[in-house]
């Protein structure tokens, strides 16, 4: 349970709101998609603050979860552990409970229990995000791809990928819904 708590705890950290105070420029809360995540930050202020924050974002997690295959804890409390990172990361105890939608923060809780799926997934949104320049089709097209992968590359973390995944198709239902109204902001051109 501890693991938990902690976890919970550092993904409430965003490190889109600190790396963009430490630059000087404006929180992300406030302009663009108002997520405070690297796919706004990189909308916003390009790659280089978005690339510090994916990093952060996706590291934050990263000490608990391999922790909890370090001790070779249960596939389940595993995925536990990380859900709770990305349940921080989507409703961070230190922000009034509204934040990002778990994508950089699910990369690192992948990387760390299932690294193939992590990279397919990784390359997948990079691919995807430069061919469309849309974020959040970007991210449901991973989301959606990852437990696919997992059958395939470690079908024991099949449930728990399908769980992180769902989390993430969940957090993105205003994209959806912006998707098919035609108005969701695309990223600038690189
Ligand atoms: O990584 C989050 C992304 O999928 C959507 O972000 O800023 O376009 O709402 P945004």
């Amino acid at each position: 349970m501890a693991w938990i708590v902690i976890g919970y705890l550092s993904g409430s950290w965003l490190a889109a709101i600190s790396v963009c105070r430490a630059a000087g420029v404006s929180d992300p809360r406030c302009c663009g998609s108002c997520n405070p995540g690297f796919s706004n930050v990189l909308r916003l202020y390009g790659p280089r603050l978005a690339g510090a924050t994916l990093v952060l974002d996706a590291l934050k997690g990263v000490p608990v979860v391999l922790a909890s295959k370090v001790m070779a804890l249960p596939i389940s409390w595993q995925g536990l552990i990380g859900l709770s990172v990305m349940l921080g990361h989507s409703y961070p105890v230190w922000y009034g409970f509204r934040g990002g939608k778990a994508v950089a923060s699910a990369l690192g809780v992948l990387l760390v229990l299932v690294p193939g799926v992590a990279l397919i997934s990784a390359a997948i949104w990079a691919l995807l995000a430069w061919r469309l320049k849309t974020a959040a089709l970007a991210s449901l097209m991973s989301a959606l791809i990852a437990p696919l992968a997992c059958v395939w590359l470690a079908p024991s973390y099949v449930g728990v990928v399908g769980c992180l995944s769902l989390l993430v198709l969940l957090r993105h239902w205003l994209n959806i819904r912006r998707l098919r109204r035609g108005e969701e902001p695309r990223l600038r051109k690189p």
